[in-house]
C-alpha cells in the first residue's frame, strides 16, 4: 500500500485526521475472501465493502450470486470482483491471486471462509476417506490460499488472515466429527502463523461461530433442532451472518493492530469459553 499523505489535513482537528486515515487506508486495502457467493462469506463480502475495502468475492459453482454479491457492493458504491477458483487447488488460487494482483495489487485481508463438504455421521458409520478427505480440504485449502497471498503482505509489512472455526472445533456435537476435527486442526494453524508472521507485521485470527441461519447448513437442519440451539443460546437466537461479518471487519481492520493468534467465540453465549 502506498504510503498516506497526510499533510493536506494539517488544519482539521486531530479526531477528524485519525478516522480520515483510517477511512482512506481501509479504501486502498483489498480483501480476498473465499467462498463468498453466499453465507457468511456473502456478508462478510458486503461489510467489508461498506467499510471502504475493495473486496474479491471468491467461489466455486455459484457464479450468478457471486455476481449478485459483487451487483450489490457495486450498487452502494463499493468495489468488487468476483473470481472463480477452488480453493484446494493451488494452480487455481495462484491464477486468481495473479488476476487480483494485476487490477488491484496485492491482498492485504484474507478471509479463509469458504466450506467444502463433509460427511454428518457418527464415528461407527465413517470411513477414513470421509474423516482424511475433510481433514486433507480444510487445511490444504488454508496452506494454499495462505501460501498464495504471504509473498505480498510479507512485502509490505501488514496483513491480516482471518479463519472460520466452527464452535464444533472444541465442543463436539453428535455426527459432527469430520467438521469439529478438521476445524481443530485449523485453529492450531493458525496459531503458529501467528507466532511465525507476527514479526512481519502481519496478525492472525479466527472466528468461531456456533450455528448460524440463513447459510447453507441451517438449511438442512431440522425446526426441533433449530429451535433446541435457540433454547440453549442465552441471547435468544441463532446468529446472522452479519452478526459474524462484524467480528472478522473488526479482525480485518486498521485498529487491531495488536491482537493475534486468538479465536474469537460468536456463538451468542450457547458455548462460554
Ligand atoms: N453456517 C454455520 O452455521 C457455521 C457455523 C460455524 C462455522 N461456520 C463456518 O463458516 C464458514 C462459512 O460457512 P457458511 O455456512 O456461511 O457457508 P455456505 O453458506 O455453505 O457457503 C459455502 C461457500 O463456500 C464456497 N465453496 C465451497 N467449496 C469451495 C471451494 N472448494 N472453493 C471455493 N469456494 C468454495 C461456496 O461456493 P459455491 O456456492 O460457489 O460453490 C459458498 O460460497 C465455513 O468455514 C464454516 O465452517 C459456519
Amino acid at each position: 500500500m502506498p504510503p498516506i499523505d497526510t499533510s493536506s489535513l494539517a488544519n482539521v482537528p486531530r479526531g477528524l485526521i485519525v478516522s480520515a486515515v483510517t477511512d482512506s487506508a481501509a479504501a486502498s486495502r483489498v480483501a480476498l475472501v473465499t467462498g463468498a457467493s453466499s453465507g457468511i462469506g456473502a456478508a462478510t463480502a458486503r461489510l467489508l465493502a461498506e467499510r471502504g475495502m475493495r473486496v474479491v468475492v471468491n467461489y466455486l459453482r455459484s457464479s450468478e450470486a457471486a455476481e449478485a454479491v459483487v451487483a450489490d457492493i457495486r450498487a452502494a458504491g463499493g468495489h468488487a470482483m468476483a473470481i472463480q477458483a477452488d480453493v484446494r487447488d493451488a494452480a487455481a488460487v495462484a491464477a486468481m491471486v495473479e488476476r487480483v494482483a494485476a487490477v488491484w495489487g496485492g491482498v492485504d485481508v484474507l478471509v479463509g471462509n469458504a466450506l467444502t463438504p463433509y460427511a454428518i455421521k457418527p464415528f461407527d458409520d465413517m470411513t477414513w476417506e470421509e474423516l482424511g478427505g475433510k481433514l486433507d480440504d480444510e487445511m490444504r485449502a488454508a496452506f494454499v490460499v495462505t501460501k498464495a497471498v504471504l509473498p505480498a503482505m510479507t512485502e509490505q509489512g501488514w496483513g491480516r488472515l482471518i479463519y472460520l472455526s466452527a464452535v464444533l472445533s472444541r465442543q463436539p456435537r453428535p455426527g459432527f466429527i469430520t467438521l469439529g476435527t478438521s476445524k481443530a486442526a485449523l485453529v492450531q494453524f493458525a496459531r503458529f502463523l501467528a507466532q511465525e508472521l507476527g514479526p512481519r507485521g502481519i496478525t492472525v485470527n479466527v472466528v468461531e461461530p456456533g450455528p448460524v441461519s440463513d447459510t447453507g447448513i441451517s438449511h438442512v437442519l431440522n425446526e426441533e433442532l433449530r429451535q433446541r440451539q435457540i433454547a440453549a443460546t442465552p441471547l435468544g437466537r441463532l446468529a446472522r451472518p452479519g452478526d459474524v461479518a462484524e467480528v472478522i471487519a473488526f479482525y480485518a481492520s486498521e485498529g487491531n493492530a495488536f491482537i493475534t493468534g486468538t479465536t474469537a467465540a460468536v456463538n451468542g453465549g450457547m458455548s462460554m469459553y
